[in-house]
């Protein structure tokens, strides 16, 4: 089967109670394009107010620690999450991954907790521009992810994948779709290796600089499954387009062709 694509807004620090219209704007006519999933992940503080005023619109976080409780100063864990009203979690963005120095192992762990407490999860990988610029962007981007993924999945539509360059992270700078096209269908594999038949239903998104301009030529790149957009995802006028250029190319090229 095709897969959904699958737009997912990243909020980052941005967003309180004043920007819950743009939220509700977003919802709502995301709602009209059913051929394409969508899901805002905002600041922990905007979860609950968010979730109740777009009932059924998937409201997500940006991270969860691993751990159910305990002393964990200024964490969050599942069960507040989805106490909150998420849906969905983001793990291992790059951001966290150097600001907060976590590693593989605790990205693997937040994701299996997410997954165990049923929480949708994007995890995150993707190069700095010294590992590109060497040559080495799939074969470390592809040991990032193995080192990443839980062991085994139980429901892989549950679960996605964003690649996502690290420099091409809100510089404007975006990567060239052959070189999206090579690294998702090196993450493809990986993930049929990892999960057999269920690797080919893990969406990849792409992120990174998303906008309105560039959306289309990227969902058109075989196995790019979505985007995880984060500037252009703060307004409904910028984020809308997107969700638009996504319901138009409908599923991936490559498991699309695998229907026919
Ligand atoms: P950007 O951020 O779209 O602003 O580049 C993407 C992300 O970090 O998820």
């Amino acid at each position: 089967m095709a897969l959904r694509k699958y737009v997912v807004g990243n909020w980052k620090m941005h967003g309180t109670s004043s920007d819950i219209g743009e939220i509700l704007a977003i919802a709502e006519s995301a709602r009209e394009l059913a051929e394409v999933e969508v899901a805002l992940c905002v600041p922990a503080t905007l979860i609950e107010r968010a979730a109740r005023a777009a009932p059924g619109f998937p409201i997500g976080a940006q991270d969860v620690h691993q751990l159910e409780k305990g002393a964990h100063t200024g964490s969050v864990s599942t069960a507040m999450l989805k106490d909150a009203g998420a849906a969905v979690t983001i793990v291992g963005h790059s951001e966290r991954r150097d600001a907060h120095r976590e590693s593989d192992e605790l990205v693997r762990a937040k994701a299996v907790a997410a997954l165990d407490a049923g929480l949708s999860v994007i995890l995150c990988v993707g190069e700095s521009l010294d590992v590109r610029e060497a040559g080495n962007a799939v074969a470390t981007v592809g040991e990032q992810l193995r080192r990443s993924i839980p062991a085994s999945l139980e429901a892989p539509q549950a679960f996605a994948i964003a690649y996502e360059p690290i420099w091409a992270i809100g510089t404007g700078r975006v990567a060239s779709p052959a070189d999206i096209g090579e690294m998702h269908a090196a993450l493809r594999e990986a993930l049929g290796a990892a999960y057999g038949g269920a690797g080919a239903d893990v969406r990849i998104l792409y992120g990174g600089s998303v906008s309105a301009a560039n959306a289309a030529e990227i969902f058109a790149v075989a196995n790019v499954d979505g985007a995880l957009v984060g500037g252009a995802s703060l307004t409904a006028e910028k984020f809308l387009p997107i969700v638009e250029a996504a319901a138009k190319c409908g599923g991936s090229v490559e498991t699309a062709a695998a229907d026919s």
